[in-house]
């Protein structure tokens, strides 16, 4: 029996199970362009291309689960930041989001900087060539090592995050015969609406020295009081996939009344504020993301509205996207295992990864789209739950989706705007081999980072 002619599971129209379901296109095969990169077409055969590549090809070539990433479309996107903040602004990408060489070279042909968090991205940073200068080191509780990498590198700043950091930078760049330059990473004390996990700013967490209370006045204090740093600016980070500008509006406001402070109290201007990433992206048709010039604009405004009134020189603006750069930039390519119907709930379908590729649905909820990519179907919307191989009933790709009722082992699905915290965070959970980036542009497809092999999980195993 054909699940078309007998379609198991609701269908668009019917009373669902509980969820949250983004609503079925009125054609399952159309594309929306906020969700997938910019070359990503569906052609006349009905598969998917992108790049002026056949997804089946990519699947042939370089096998599935892949992240396949329109190199193009990431250009174009740096572009589009570093244009909309001017020569007066800095676009550090957040190196977090998704780092390999080739990635670091586009960010430097495209004339953007790099924010790292670790040693691992900071050798990766300079192992493709970023300049030190251009380079900005993050994180909570860097190593000696790692900062003694970063100040022996030059990197252009080090954003401190602690009275204990504070100390330990400057000891190193003393030690080394270094002025280094820093920023205080603050935290303004705004909720920002999204996930708690990805929320930065509100006092109660990790990350930063309090604006209220005086802790961040504090920090000022001490890194003024050292001749071996060089205190540039102050720092904000409000948290990630946030839509709603007025959180940064409100953290450029409270940076810029630090300045003021620190001008009042020390005589001396900062020349630099950085307002950190967390610009959200479409992941579904139901987001609509801002576009970079209409950021760029709201924080420019705000920040020299504030100066001016406060009598402050406009400092230097650092933004520092990750997501909002790679994140609509690759979608995840997986071959159907099986298609298991569980009548009058949904369909469960199988895909050859899973929570090892995409923790984010697990971890935040998050929710992704999906289309089949392998072939045009004009068979009715089958209400679906794409999950992985994993052992564990959390292992979920996209929550609930709708996909058409003759999908069949052997598909392939593409789930969109996997570019960024996907192939960063994959695990090799239940031993599984992290898969591929493949890198496309104008009809060419190439490896920028290579499958693990099992050769590579037991070299690690050295028991
Ligand atoms: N700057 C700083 C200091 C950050 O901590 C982050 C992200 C960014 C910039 C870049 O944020 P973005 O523009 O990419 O939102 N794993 C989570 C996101 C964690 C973000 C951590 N910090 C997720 O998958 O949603």
């Amino acid at each position: 029996m054909s699940r078309s002619a007998h379609p198991a599971g609701p269908r668009h129209g019917d009373v669902l199970p509980e969820g949250h379901y983004t609503p079925p296109p009125s054609d399952l095969n159309s594309l929306d362009p906020r969700v997938w990169a910019q070359t990503v077409e569906r052609t006349a055969e009905g598969a998917l291309s992108v790049g002026g590549v056949d997804v089946r090809r990519l699947a042939e070539e370089f096998g599935t689960p892949a992240y396949v990433m329109d190199e193009n479309d990431f250009r174009a996107r740096c572009r589009a930041w570093r244009e909309a903040f001017g020569p007066d602004a800095d676009v550090f990408y957040a190196g977090k989001a998704f780092l390999s060489r080739a990635v670091v070279r586009w960010l430097h042909e495209e004339g953007l900087n790099l924010d790292v968090c670790s040693g691992g991205e900071l050798a990766t940073a300079l192992a493709a060539g970023m300049p030190p200068e251009r380079i900005a080191l993050h994180g909570n509780n860097k190593s000696m090592e790692e900062i003694t990498r970063a100040v022996e590198a030059g990197v252009g700043r080090i954003v401190v995050d602690s009275f204990q950091e504070i100390a330990r930078v400057a000891h190193v760049a003393r030690r080394l015969g270094r002025r280094q330059p820093v920023q205080i990473r603050v935290t303004v004390g705004v909720e920002a609406h999204t996930h708690e996990f990805i929320a930065t700013a509100h006092e109660d967490q990790k990350f930063g020295l309090a604006l209220a209370g005086g802790q961040a006045a504090e920090a000022v204090r001490r890194v003024l009081g050292l001749e071996s740093l060089e205190l540039t600016g102050i720092h904000s980070h409000i948290g990630s996939q946030i839509f709603d500008m007025a959180g940064f509006e409100v953290s450029a406001r409270r940076v810029v009344g630090l300045l003021t402070e620190v001008r009042d109290e020390h005589g001396v201007e900062l020349p630099e504020i950085d307002l950190g990433g967390g610009l959200g992206i479409a992941y579904t048709s139901e987001d609509d993301p801002r576009e970079p010039h209409e950021i760029a604009k709201a924080l420019g405004d705000i920040v020299t509205r504030e100066c001016e009134a406060a009598g402050l020189a406009v400092p230097r603006l650092s933004v520092e996207p990750g997501r909002a750069i790679v994140g609509p930039t690759a979608f995840t390519l997986y071959e159907v295992g099986t298609v298991k119907e569980l009548e009058g709930l949904r369909t469960y379908v199988s895909v050859d990864g899973g929570m090892s590729d995409n923790i984010r649905t697990a971890l935040y909820d998050a929710e992704y789209s999906v289309t089949l990519a392998s072939r045009a179907s004009d068979a009715e919307p089958m209400l679906s739950r794409v999950v992985g191989k994993h052992c564990e009933s959390g292992d979920i790709v996209v929550r609930d989706a709708f996909l058409p009722a003759d999908l069949a082992p052997g598909d392939l699905l593409a789930v969109p705007a996997t570019g960024a915290y996907c192939r960063s965070m994959a695990s090799n959970y239940n031993h599984a081999l992290r898969p591929p980036v493949i890198a496309v542009r104008d009809g060419e497809a190439r490896t920028i980072v290579r499958r693990e092999t099992e050769e590579d999980l037991l070299r690690l195993d050295v028991g």
